[in-house]
């Protein structure tokens, strides 16, 4: 299945409650929540009190995105915030797999990113432990950044080693997508699909609509 995440970086702040309602009644099944440290990547973005807070407001599945250093650390504060899926990265820890296994501990889906300078080849100890693979298609650290096109490259590697084990895992890509390259991403292989600028810039609940649209066609 599809999924559209639309990522509330991009979301007018003062308007959070409205922007997520309104991506929700667009039909976006799930939230991205990018959380940065200032450490794993150059910006600070916000976390728990923050998650906690929208949590009360929606029942969408909140996928949250760790750009984060030793995310072991915070798994469970994360849980109890409301995260449905925590996302870290593979660069960020030297335990992938106590990671895994401790978001898996609470009941909670867990997955696993990489960075545009990342071989596929890395995440091959982790395809069969993990319900989601992330393939950043951008430099994870800020929203609003051009597609890096070697990634259609890297999103079919993935597919296909998922494929070769026999593994229906979910494939998601963050970062650049737009209208006009949101088949191309799923043509590849990916089947969620993170948009921040292009769902909040403007018409939140038109975007969402029209990317939705689009994943389905
Ligand atoms: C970047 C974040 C993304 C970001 C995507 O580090 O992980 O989720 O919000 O933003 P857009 O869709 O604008 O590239
Ligand atoms: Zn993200």
């Amino acid at each position: 299945m599809n999924i559209l995440s639309p990522s509330i970086l991009a979301a007018d702040f003062k308007n959070l409650g409205q922007q997520i309602a309104d991506v929700d009644a667009a039909g976006a099944p799930y939230l991205h929540v990018d959380v940065m440290d200032g450490t794993f990547v150059p910006s600070i973005s916000f976390g728990m009190p923050v998650i906690k807070s929208i949590r009360s407001a929606s029942d969408m599945v909140f996928d949250v995105h760790l750009m984060i250093v030793d995310p072991i650390r915070y798994i469970e504060e994360f849980v109890k915030s409301g995260a449905d899926i925590i996302t870290f990265h593979l660069e960020a820890t030297d335990e992938p797999q106590a990671v895994i296994d401790k978001i898996h501990s609470f009941g909670k889906k867990a997955g696993i990113s990489i960075k545009p300078g990342t071989p596929v080849e890395a995440l091959e100890p982790y395809l069969d432990k993990v319900d989601m693979i992330l393939v950043m298609t951008v430099e994870p650290g800020f929203g609003g950044q051009p597609f890096i096109e070697s990634s259609y490259d890297k999103i079919k590697a993935t597919r296909k080693m998922l494929n070769d084990r026999g593994l229906d895992t979910d494939v998601q890509v963050d970062g650049g997508i737009t209208k006009d390259n949101i088949k191309k991403v799923i043509a590849a292989g990916a089947n969620v699909i993170v948009a921040g600028s292009s769902v909040f810039r403007g018409d939140a609940r038109e975007n969402a609509k029209e990317l939705i649209k689009l994943m389905e066609a």
